[in-house]
């Protein structure tokens, strides 16, 4: 029996290709979820735009409105909690979220994040890998704890760093399989495919040795 679509929020601060990368495999048929909403720390967010064109709830929650984090972010999640969504998607959501606030939702949040962690968690993921003198470079979709971009590993995909480039050009490589990772990361959720275990990821029941990789023909 095929299950229910999955109802699914996303969190994003910026222009939101990665939101559109998921809607675009929503309409395509490769990805079985309904959105819920898709919220922002920015009004201003191109991500909020592309919500609304695609007929998605939005909530733009401004952090400047709270006392601190914790206040903000028990805001936040009460209203994501509110829109029914099973799994959380940060897709470019630049803000540290409150590990009170994410511990109800263990197993049920998950990041792309521009860099093959462990390597480079948190800003500046491009200048940091050509600085290193990285050959390959890459992004990651992983579990989210409260750890910032160290939660359990589930799929990357991979670019070979070339002489001459620059931060532009990596971010311009890699966004493209960006946008094929993160659909089809959320696509092995929606099928109840993957699970946060107390010793890590499992698919299909089993644990996840290494991260899945991106090939030409999807996650593997
Ligand atoms: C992406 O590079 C993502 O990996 C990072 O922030 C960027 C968001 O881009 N976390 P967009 O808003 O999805 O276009």
């Amino acid at each position: 029996m095929t299950p229910a679509p999955l109802k699914v929020a996303v969190l994003a601060s910026g222009r939101g290709s990665n939101l559109a990368a998921l809607i675009a495999a929503r309409d395509a048929g490769t990805l079985p979820v309904e959105f819920v909403l898709v919220g922002s720390d920015k009004a201003s967010a191109g991500a909020l735009r592309l919500a609304e064109d695609a007929g998605i709830p939005t909530l733009a929650l401004n952090p400047k409105g709270y006392p601190d984090r914790p206040a903000f972010d028990r805001e936040l999640f009460a209203r994501i909690a509110a829109s029914g969504a099973e799994l959380l998607v940060l897709a470019g959501f630049m803000r540290v979220i409150d590990g009170a606030a994410l511990a109800p939702w263990a197993g049920r949040i998950v990041n792309i994040h521009p860099s093959l962690l462990p390597k480079y968690r948190g800003l500046h993921t491009h200048r940091r890998a050509l600085e290193a003198g990285d050959t390959e470079h890459g992004a990651s979709v992983h579990f989210v704890t409260a750890e910032l971009d160290g939660g359990p590993l589930i799929a990357q995909a991979r670019i070979v760093v070339r002489p001459g480039d620059d931060e532009n050009s990596l971010a311009a490589r890699l966004l493209p399989l960006e946008h094929r990772l993160l659909p089809a990361a959320v696509a092995l959720l929606a099928a109840r495919r993957l699970a946060l275990g107390d010793a890590g990821v499992l698919l299909d029941g089993r644990p996840l040795r290494a991260p899945l990789q991106l090939g030409e023909h999807g996650l593997q």
